[in-house]
């Protein structure tokens, strides 16, 4: 899918894609990723989040890890972003996270994806009043498959999406 889309936006655009494997939980990780960049691109214009990972469970069946698989990318790649990119000075135009209507609404089996997507909405809020560019958006269903992809999820812990 991903190799998909930087071929689509090579062919269609002309643009240069590069793309670093990262893990946004870890801050030495992430702030290499941003210096390599620094050092080998053009600025940094700007900063969109779309770390996920779903793991359903009622509250009173979910293992700590569960909760903290699903935490995590939520809240520490923001926490992890927001600090490498904290600075008025050579700031960026935007920062985006990419939050869900379920942090909004709730849904059942997603209390720990409802709270990062809280924080993460939150996080970006404070930004805003530090003077730093902060959005998020608010996404509800992108397309069907994002409940297959999860379905495997949700058949096993007998909990579904509801619209
Ligand atoms: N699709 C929708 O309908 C929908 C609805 C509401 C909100 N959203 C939001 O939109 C964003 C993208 O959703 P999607 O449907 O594109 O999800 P997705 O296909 O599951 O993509 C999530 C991505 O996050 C990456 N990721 C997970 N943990 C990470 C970490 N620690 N560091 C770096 N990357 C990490 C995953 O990488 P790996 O593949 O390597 O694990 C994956 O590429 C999410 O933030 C989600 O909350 C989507």
């Amino acid at each position: 899918m991903f190799g998909r889309w930087v071929k689509f936006g090579k062919d269609k655009t002309g643009a240069t894609i590069v793309y670093h494997a990262c893990d946004l939980t870890d801050f030495k990780s992430t702030k290499q990723v941003r210096d390599s960049i620094l050092k080998s691109l053009p600025p940094i214009a700007g900063v969109a989040n779309g770390a996920m990972v779903l793991r359903d469970a009622s509250v009173v069946q979910m293992t700590f890890s569960q909760l903290s698989n699903v935490l995590r990318p939520k809240v520490e790649s923001t926490l992890n972003l927001d600090r490498l990119f904290a600075t008025k000075r050579g700031s960026l135009d935007w920062f985006v996270g990419f939050s869900s209507i379920v942090g909004t609404t709730g849904n059942p089996g997603q209390a720990p994806y409802s709270a990062g997507n809280v924080l993460l909405k939150t996080l970006t809020r404070q930004r805003r009043a530090r003077g730093l560019p902060g959005s998020t958006i608010n996404i509800e269903e992108v397309k069907q498959d994002y409940h297959k992809r999860h379905l495997g999820l949700l058949a096993h812990t007998h909990l579904g999406f509801s619209r």
